[in-house]
C-alpha cells in the first residue's frame, strides 16, 4: 500500500493541509514543533481510522474547533481508494471507503495495511503487558481479516463473566449461571490463543532476521508469547478459582493476562535493554510483521515512522534506511535532512501547520 495524497481539515497544528506523496522514501522535514508527527498521525487517522500516538482522541482536533475530518488517498493491491474520516469527540467517528459508509472503524484494519512507528509506541517494548496483548491482537486482524471476531468475542465474554461475578458476589445472581460463561470464555480464549500462537510463531524467524538487519543480536527466540491458560485448561482453572473470581468480582485466570516476551541475545529488551535497543526491538518487531503481511497478504504494507533514526548511530541509521527503502512507500519524519542520508526520493517540507512536496 501507498498514500498518493492526504487532505485533513483542522487536525492538530493544521487549519487545512492537502499533501500529495511520491512513492519510495519519502521524507517529511520541518523544525521542532512543525507539525511532522501531526501529519504521520492524520495520515494513519485517516485510514487505519485511529491515532496512533494517543487513547484521548479528542487531543487531534485542533484548538478552536468541533470537529476534524481526514481524505487519504491510498493505492491497494487491488486499485486506488480514498478513505474519509470524519471526527467529533464524543460522537461515533464517520468512516466511508470509496465513497461508501463503513459499518465500523475495525474494519479499517484489516482494509489498510499500514505500519507506524511513532516514539510513544516505544511503550509497547517498556510498558505494560495491556499494551503488548493489543498489538498482538491488531496484528491477528491486520494479517487474518477472517480472524477479525476472535479477539472481540474474548472481551464481550469476559466483560459477561466478571459481570456475572459481580452479580453472584451481591447475591443478586445464583453461582450456576457462570456454568455457561465459564464454557464461552474457554471456548474463545481458545481461540484467541491458538491466533496468538500462530502469530507470534511466524513473527519470530522474521524479526530474528529483521533485528540482525538493523545490527542486533537477537538470539534463538526474540519473542515468545507468555500465554495464561485456554482452552480446557482454562475450564478447569475458571472451576478452580470460582470463589476467588467472585470476592475479587473479577475473572483471575485466562488469556486477558497474556504477555509477550522480547530479548536480545537471550536479555530480556524491556528491563535491561539500552534506549537505542529497545528502538531497534520496536522497529523490528514493525518489519517483521510488514514481512508477514507481504506473504499472508500479498501486500506490502506503508510505513509511516515518525522519528526512527533518533538515537540511532550513523551505522544502524543506514541499516535502517536499507531496510525501509524497499517498501513501496516509507513516510520518515526528520527535523535534518541530513538523517536521510540523501536516500529520499521526495521530501515533504512542513513548518508552522503548512506542509508541502518540495
Ligand atoms: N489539537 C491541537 N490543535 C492545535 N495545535 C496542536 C494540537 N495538538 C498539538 N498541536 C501543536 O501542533 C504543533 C506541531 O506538533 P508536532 O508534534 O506535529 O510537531 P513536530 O514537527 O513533530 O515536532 P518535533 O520535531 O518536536 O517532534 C505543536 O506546536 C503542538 O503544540
Ligand atoms: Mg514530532
Amino acid at each position: 500500500m501507498r498514500v498518493a495524497a492526504a487532505r485533513g481539515t483542522a487536525f492538530r497544528c493544521y487549519a487545512r493541509v492537502d499533501v500529495a506523496f511520491a512513492e519510495g522514501l519519502v521524507g517529511v522535514v520541518g523544525p521542532n514543533g512543525a507539525g511532522k508527527t501531526s501529519l504521520i498521525e492524520m495520515i494513519h487517522f485517516g485510514c487505519a481510522g485511529y491515532s496512533p500516538r494517543t487513547s484521548t482522541e479528542s487531543q487531534v482536533v485542533r484548538f478552536g474547533s468541533e470537529v476534524t475530518r481526514v481524505e487519504v488517498d491510498a493505492h491497494l493491491r487491488g486499485g486506488p481508494v480514498t478513505s474519509e474520516v470524519g471526527f467529533r469527540p464524543g460522537e461515533p467517528k464517520r468512516v466511508t471507503v470509496a465513497g461508501a459508509p463503513e459499518r465500523s472503524v475495525a474494519a479499517l484494519l484489516a482494509r489498510f495495511p499500514v505500519l507506524v512507528f511513532t516514539p510513544d509506541r516505544l511503550r509497547l517494548v517498556q510498558g505494560p503487558p495491556a499494551l503488548r496483548r493489543a498489538w498482538l491482537d491488531r496484528a491477528v486482524v491486520r494479517l487474518w481479516p477472517a480472524l477479525a471476531d476472535v479477539p472481540a468475542a474474548y472481551g464481550r465474554a469476559l466483560v459477561q463473566r466478571n459481570h456475572l461475578l459481580r452479580r453472584v458476589r451481591a447475591r443478586a445472581a445464583s453461582a450456576d449461571g457462570l456454568d455457561a460463561w465459564d464454557g464461552v470464555l474457554a471456548t474463545a480464549g481458545g481461540e484467541l490463543l491458538a491466533a496468538r500462537e500462530r502469530l507470534c510463531s511466524r513473527l519470530v524467524p522474521r524479526l530474528r532476521e529483521r533485528l540482525g538487519e538493523l545490527g542486533g543480536e537477537p538470539g534463538d527466540v526474540p519473542l515468545a508469547l507468555a500465554a495464561n491458560a485456554a482452552g480446557p485448561e482454562l475450564l478447569e482453572a475458571l472451576a478452580a478459582s470460582r470463589r476467588r473470581d467472585v470476592d475479587r468480582g473479577s475473572t483471575g485466570r485466562g488469556p486477558h493476562l497474556d504477555d509477550v516476551e522480547l530479548s536480545e541475545a537471550g536479555r530480556d529488551i524491556r528491563r535491561y535493554g539500552s534506549q537505542g535497543e529497545q528502538r531497534r526491538m520496536l522497529l523490528g518487531l514493525i518489519l517483521a510483521e510488514a514481512d508477514l503481511l507481504a506473504e499472508e497478504r500479498d501486500e506490502l504494507p506503508l510505513l509511516l515512522l515518525d522519528d526512527v533514526t533518533g538515537e540511532f548511530d550513523a551505522h544502524r541509521r543506514a541499516l535502517l534506511l536499507d531496510a525501509v527503502a524497499r517498501f513501496d512507500q516509507a513516510i520518515l519524519t526528520s527535523t535534518d535532512e541530513a538523517d536521510l542520508g540523501g536516500r529520499a526520493t521526495a521530501v515533504v517540507r512542513v513548518s508552522d501547520g503548512v506542509a508541502r512536496a518540495a
